[in-house]
């Protein structure tokens, strides 16, 4: 049979394959909410501009609370021929308040519907990431606290660079979180922008007020171009952009829990709760949950490039393409949040192995770079021949199977003759990471003044 919302002009239904490859209602089921929120403000403003009568608003407001009810109670009878979200609910209205849900439509489309529906989702979507990341950077500022002073080895090229401070590292997560915090709020107040009332693509002829649908909703203004309104994606790629970045911070924590986690490293011991044994290797302790979230986090960059894939060479306004926005934005958003979630409670749950992390600190020559500065503060070497010169001892060092600190003095001297014993006060991980006071620098005393002041923002936010 012909369709019943634009049957008019159409003699036969649709083929069933064609349903299968047009309906998207399986998924966008899950803008219920919104759809329903957008249809009964449209419906009130309607009514307030005299365009649809007090009683018919009433009947309509009143149908769509019960439609709304039905499906948050679930086992709502989703129709595939109803093709989406939009049509589902105005066809269950129907059978509930008969006529008048006719009128809901007036001066509307189901494209700037869609468009402030999913824009209305996404919003939401921001909210949860900005919610879920401010529990996550707590987490890490709480590792911050713990361990401010925990000396432990940092890397360039996963090689031994120079000790740092655990609270150093968990703050560097703290500062990329709270990049993409911004992000998601950047991107957040920049979508929030009205589509409603831009009807098919053209704007409508019907004397509708569109700041008040745009305030009932909760956003700042309406759209100011129409054609624009129902042909932006921008919002989508935004909020996957955003969580793109995010994606790829956590994925690298991700990576260092599992290198952390091994026997090669014990510089964390993750709780079992984030952890699984082998059936058939009794000491194993897996670390799946950091493995999954470095796996998964790569289908929101995937949902990113998908959806830029669709918009790219589109011409205005809308294309049936558009619908494939939701099934990528939904994966991507339930990715993250999972993975926003799961990572918090890593975070919150490990154990630094401090004995662990500060002897793997202390080896690897790791304090070459302070023996080179007191070359230079001490004997006025410069820069370029200190290096030389602590390369050399650091070659002795490793020919007699020692670290810097064992060399004696005699060594030292062998290399270069004005070395006083005052040198190995430079050589201890503790003296290293304590003297690296310049601003951003890893000392115990800088972590301490970014923990109170990631205390003080989360607080404020
Ligand atoms: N299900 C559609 C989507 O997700 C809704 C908009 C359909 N508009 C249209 N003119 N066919 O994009």
């Amino acid at each position: 049979s012909a369709n019943a919302m634009w049957g008019g002009r159409f003699e036969e239904g649709v083929d069933a394959i064609m349903t299968a490859i047009n309906a998207s209602i399986s998924y966008d089921q899950r803008m219920a909410p919104q759809d329903i929120a957008g249809s009964r403000a449209h419906a009130a403003m309607l009514a307030a501009q005299g365009i649809i009568t007090a009683q018919d608003a009433a009947a309509i407001d009143t149908g769509l609370q019960q439609v709304a009810q039905e499906i948050a109670a679930g086992g709502f009878p989703f129709s595939a021929a109803l093709e989406d979200i939009h049509m589902n609910v105005e066809a269950r209205l129907t059978e509930i308040i008969g006529a008048p849900a006719g009128r809901l439509h007036t001066a509307r489309s189901r494209n700037d519907q869609v468009a402030l529906d999913f824009r209305m989702w996404v919003r939401d979507q921001c909210d949860a990431a900005i919610e879920g990341l401010r529990a996550l950077i707590a987490a890490f500022v709480a590792q911050a606290d713990a361990g401010a002073d925990w000396v432990m080895p940092g890397f360039t090229h996963l090689q031994t660079a120079q000790p740092v401070t655990w609270g150093h590292h968990m703050l560097a997560y703290a500062e990329m979180l709270g990049r993409d915090l911004s992000r998601f709020q950047d991107a957040r107040a920049r979508m929030n922008e009205c589509p409603l009332g831009a009807a098919a693509l053209a704007g409508t002829s019907f004397a509708i007020d569109r700041a008040a649908t745009a305030q009932a909703l909760g956003f700042d203004r309406p759209t100011a171009n129409s054609l624009d309104s129902v042909s932006d994606r921008d919002f989508a790629l935004e909020f996957l952009s955003a969580s793109s970045i995010c994606a790829m911070h956590l994925s690298r924590f991700a990576e260092e829990l599992v290198i952390w986690s091994s026997a090669q490293f014990r510089f964390v011991r993750l709780s079992d709760r984030w952890t699984t044994g082998s059936s058939i290797m009794p000491q194993k302790r897996n670390p799946d949950a950091a493995e999954l979230l470095r796996a998964k986090l790569g289908r929101i960059m995937g949902a990113n490039v998908a959806l830029l894939t669709v918009m790219k060479g589109l011409p205005l306004t809308y294309s049936k393409d558009m619908q494939e926005d939701k099934e990528q934005v939904f994966d991507a958003a339930d990715t993250l949040m999972l993975a926003l979630a799961a990572m918090e409670g890593m975070v919150r749950d490990m154990t630094a192995q401090v004995p662990a992390l500060r002897a793997a600190a202390a080896s690897g020559f790791s304090t070459a770079t302070d023996l080179a500065d007191w070359l230079v503060r001490t004997l006025n070497l410069p820069f370029r021949e200190a290096h030389h010169v602590t390369g050399s001892l650091v070659k002795l060092a490793e020919d007699k199977g020692c670290d810097l600190p064992d060399l004696t003095l005699a060594d030292m001297r062998s290399v270069h003759g004005d070395i006083t014993g005052a040198v190995f006060d430079v050589l201890g991980v503790q003296n290293s990471v304590d003297s690296r006071v310049s601003y951003g620098g890893t000392a115990p005393r800088n972590v301490r003044e970014q923990v109170a002041r990631w205390t003080a923002r989360l607080g404020k936010e």
